[in-house]
């Protein structure tokens, strides 16, 4: 029996497959790869040594999706598929609310009709607004101030009432607090679109020359140095946490929410300073004005998911950024350029990225 993996070839669910491998589950992905590249999952390959089934399909695509569950033998689902930009959902709301929720209802759609009813779903710590109390446990009121967050709140509801229809059912709503990090090999990281909108990719082309500076948002917040404060949180240790979900939700029947964060928080100057000192260079900011919709502080009380999941984040602060880094160093381009070097060649990846570097 397999699990499918929605959206395995991003960020998070391409770590989420390695981990998923090296414990010997059989994986399948699925993704339509609007914001990732198939070469992410040619490296989950590479770093385990081992083969799965990758589709190019779309979620909104019920066809494709059942052809997916018919021509496999899925046990559960680890749903990551979604779009998740916070400023394109403003000003393109419904794409966000079709792509992310009906695509989530496609998915269950089938599920139910293949009499799968195990599910992890990837929510967010955006859930909870920016009220400002922490540390923020799973009871804290939910609020999410814009579109992309609307779109987890409302999935959460809809798949508790899923539940409540149906108690066969087994469902894991996992809110993220700040992923960075990439996996120790530097082989697969996080690669934006774009200019950066988070902090850590931000930081880390500035640090390969990518960017001049980074604009620091704010820092007359009510924080320790004046910047906003966020719970980061490697990303392998997201992975292992998707894992121990998993687990549960293959033991036990039900619908419950878990934080996955740190419970740290840590400013902007503070991951300026722990990325230098991971990188061993200054990295040029100036102060900006604060960032329409930024909560000043967040970070997660993780109490819950360590005693009902048995899971606990292992990588500190200082291993995130190394890993940022290696990741960054080795990709400056992330996947595109070196992926259409790489073609039909037996040229290192590695020695690519060193040209680039050099060029
Ligand atoms: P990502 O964009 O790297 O990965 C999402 C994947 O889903 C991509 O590969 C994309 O191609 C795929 N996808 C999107 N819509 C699809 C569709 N309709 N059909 C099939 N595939 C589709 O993002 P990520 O950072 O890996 O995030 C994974 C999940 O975690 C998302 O749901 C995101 O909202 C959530 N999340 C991310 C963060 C974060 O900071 N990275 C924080 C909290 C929650
Ligand atoms: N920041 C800067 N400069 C930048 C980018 C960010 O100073 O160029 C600051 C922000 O103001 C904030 C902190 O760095 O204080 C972290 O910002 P991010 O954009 O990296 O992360 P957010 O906490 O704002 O949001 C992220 C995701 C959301 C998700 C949330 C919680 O973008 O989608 O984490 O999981 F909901």
């Amino acid at each position: 029996m397999a699990i499918l993996v929605t959206g395995g070839a991003g960020y998070i669910g391409s770590h989420t497959c390695v981990e998923l491998l090296n414990e010997g589950y059989e994986i399948i992905v699925l993704d339509n790869l609007s914001n990732s590249n198939d070469e992410a999952l040619r490296r989950v390959k590479e770093i385990t040594g081992k083969q799965f089934k990758a589709y190019t399909a779309d979620l909104l695509d019920k066809k494709h999706v059942s052809d997916v569950f018919s021509e496999n033998k899925i046990d559960s689902v680890i749903h990551f598929a979604g779009l998740k930009a916070v400023g394109e959902s403003v000003s393109d709301p419904l794409r966000y609310f079709k792509n992310n929720i009906t695509g989530t209802i496609i998915l269950c759609e089938v599920m139910q009709q293949y009499g799968v009813k195990k599910l992890v779903f990837s929510s967010s710590a955006t859930v909870y607004g920016a009220s400002g109390n922490v540390p923020i446990t799973e009871e804290t009121h939910l609020g999410a101030t814009n579109p992309y967050g609307r779109t987890k709140q409302m999935i959460e509801e809809i798949l508790q009432d899923v539940y409540r229809s149906d108690q066969e059912w087994s469902i894991a709503l996992l809110r993220y607090f700040n992923p960075i990090g990439a996996h120790k090999t530097g082989r697969i990281g996080e690669d934006p679109n774009g200019i950066p909108n988070n902090l850590l990719p931000y930081i880390s082309q500035v640090a390969v020359g990518k960017r001049q500076q980074l604009q620091v948002f704010g820092n007359d917040y009510p924080t320790r140095d004046g910047t906003g404060v966020r719970d980061y949180i490697h990303v392998v240790d997201l992975a292992t946490g998707h894992i121990k979900a998993l687990k549960k939700i293959q033991s036990a029947n039900g619908v419950d929410a878990y934080n996955l964060g740190t419970g740290k928080g840590y400013s902007v100057l503070e991951m300026i300073n722990a990325f230098e000192k991971a990188t061993n260079q200054k990295i040029p900011y100036r102060m900006e004005e604060r960032r329409p919709g930024d909560a000043a502080i967040c970070y997660a009380n993780p109490l819950k998911a360590k005693k009902q999941l048995g899971w606990q984040p292992i990588r500190d602060i200082d291993a995130m950024c190394e890993d940022t880094w290696r990741w960054q160093y080795n990709n400056p381009n992330g996947y595109e350029k070196v992926s259409e070097l790489n073609k039909d060649s037996n040229y290192p990846v590695q020695q690519h990225a060193a040209d680039f570097l050099s060029s």
